[in-house]
């Protein structure tokens, strides 16, 4: 059984608990908690808290659990105290809007390191949303929309993440693990554990759930790769058989085919295409529909979300199914933004998609910009945010937005884009952005 570990950290002029000039839980403070340093058996915290109440607070107490073993050896900036509570006294008072900052720990663990799930100062929640706002997914659901988060196993044993994730999103899309690579590493031989536990979990939020994806040139094993073309084609229509099968009645929707355009508007020239040609993407779709009939069938792809080359080839592919009575329901637009860069031609993109009778949806939302985030970066950042939301809105078959992951913490941007990143509606620390702020005035 894991050790609970609570840890105090007590910065007080005179008494461990001070009384707190905090008010109502959640508009009280921020806490910004990360690793800038994990070597695997030990790491180094940092962690800053900032006063967003309206009044001072004069000696505080932060307490929060560490979910794994980890266990503080040395701490600064404040004495930390582990177990029981109480320890430091210094004068300092945190100053309304304040941040304090330097203060951390080096820690050892074994197993594990994840996040606390939540931090008290003097008692009061933070990080939270303010009291009364509405959980994004209830604040879409009321426009007909719907609000959505990728997940993957790392992210749902972030307990915090969870936490949120079930809060703020009625969808999951599975960020890896119904992939290739995850479901059948070698052929013939299926796998299902990441992807069930995160249908597990989206169940238990009360989520639903788009599969995602089934026929990509990433994340595919090596050995589909190096199949000759009627073996590949057969290896194909057997992997969409077994995957979509398995969780026929679990999801909603799925990814069938993913990112099959280069940015001219050309096939992209992945394996699938060298050795099948243009008709592997009728052959998918007819065989995701064949597995679970009920599954809304999407073509996803990214740099599709205004009118251009790659969107034309795109509507021309859907055009041609609908034509030819391909089974396809939906067009999902991926949405990995630059910041300041959502098209001006994006409603009516998407309105003219949903005019050859398919639904569409944001399926990957994020919005990068080069680090450090400043506080115009990301009132540019809310705007952006606030005009996907507007896009979507205005197109009755626009079904919803889903974020590729919640918080920035958890963003596949950094190691993609090394010195970008910040992308999302919620921080590293799990506070809410200028960004989450937009998406809620968008679906209010
Ligand atoms: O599982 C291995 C692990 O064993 C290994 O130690 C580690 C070392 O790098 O890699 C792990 O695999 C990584 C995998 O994510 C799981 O974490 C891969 O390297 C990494 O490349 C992979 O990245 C994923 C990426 O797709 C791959 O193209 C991202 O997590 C995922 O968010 C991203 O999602 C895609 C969508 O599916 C399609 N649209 C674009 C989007 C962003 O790239």
């Amino acid at each position: 059984m894991k050790l609970l570990h609570v840890l105090s950290l007590v910065l007080a002029s005179t008494v461990a608990v001070a009384a707190p000039t905090a008010t109502a839980a959640g508009d009280a403070c921020k806490v910004a908690y990360t690793v800038p340093n994990d070597w695997g058996s030990g790491f180094t915290a940092a962690v800053s808290i900032t006063n967003t109440s309206s009044t001072a607070i004069d000696g505080w107490t932060l307490t929060f659990s560490f979910p794994g073993n980890q266990r503080i050896t040395t701490g600064w900036g404040a004495t930390w105290t582990q177990t029981s509570a109480t320890a430091m006294s210094w004068n300092r008072t945190i100053a309304p809007g304040a941040t304090l900052t330097g203060l951390g720990f080096n820690a050892s663990y074994s197993g594990a390191n994840s996040s606390p799930a939540e931090f008290r100062l003097n008692g009061q929640l933070c990080n939270a949303p303010s009291p009364g706002t509405k959980p994004l997914r209830d604040l879409a659901a009321a426009k007909g929309k719907y609000f959505g988060s990728a997940m993957t196993v790392t992210e749902l044993e972030d307990t915090q993440n969870r936490d949120l994730t079930a809060r703020e999103a009625g969808v999951i899309t599975v960020g890896n693990e119904m992939k290739w690579d995850a479901t059948e590493p070698s052929r013939g031989q299926f796998t299902f554990t990441g992807g069930d536990r995160i249908w597990a979990g989206a169940v238990a939020a009360g989520q639903r759930v788009r599969g995602h994806t089934l026929v990509w040139h990433n994340q595919t094993p090596q050995w589909v790769q190096d199949l000759p073309a009627d073996q590949l084609r057969q290896a194909m229509l057997d992997h969409i058989r077994e995957v979509a099968g398995h969780y026929r009645g679990k999801v909603f929707a799925w990814d069938v085919v993913n990112e099959a355009f280069e940015e001219n508007g050309t096939r992209r020239q992945s394996f699938w295409q060298q050795k099948l040609g243009d008709g592997y993407l009728a052959e998918a779709f007819r065989a995701a529909r064949a597995a679970d009939p009920d599954a809304k069938l999407y073509y996803n792809d990214y740099n599709t979300d205004g009118l251009g080359a790659k969107s034309d080839a795109v509507y021309e592919l859907v055009k041609s199914f609908k034509q030819q009575g391909v089974p396809i329901d939906g067009v999902g637009f991926q949405s990995h933004l630059l910041l300041g860069g959502v098209p001006a031609s994006m409603r009516q993109n998407l309105q003219r998609f949903a005019d050859l009778g398919v639904d569409v949806a944001i399926t990957e939302l994020d919005v990068r910009m080069r680090l450090p985030a400043d506080s115009a970066k990301l009132a540019t950042q809310a705007a952006d945010y606030g005009a996907v939301a507007g896009a979507c809105l205005a197109v009755s078959r626009c079904v919803g937005i889903t974020t590729w992951s919640l918080s920035d913490k958890h963003s596949w941007i950094p190691s993609v884009f090394p010195g970008e990143g910040a992308a999302l509606p919620f921080d590293a620390a799990f506070a809410p952005k200028p960004a989450y702020q937009a998406l809620v005035t968008a679906f209010s």
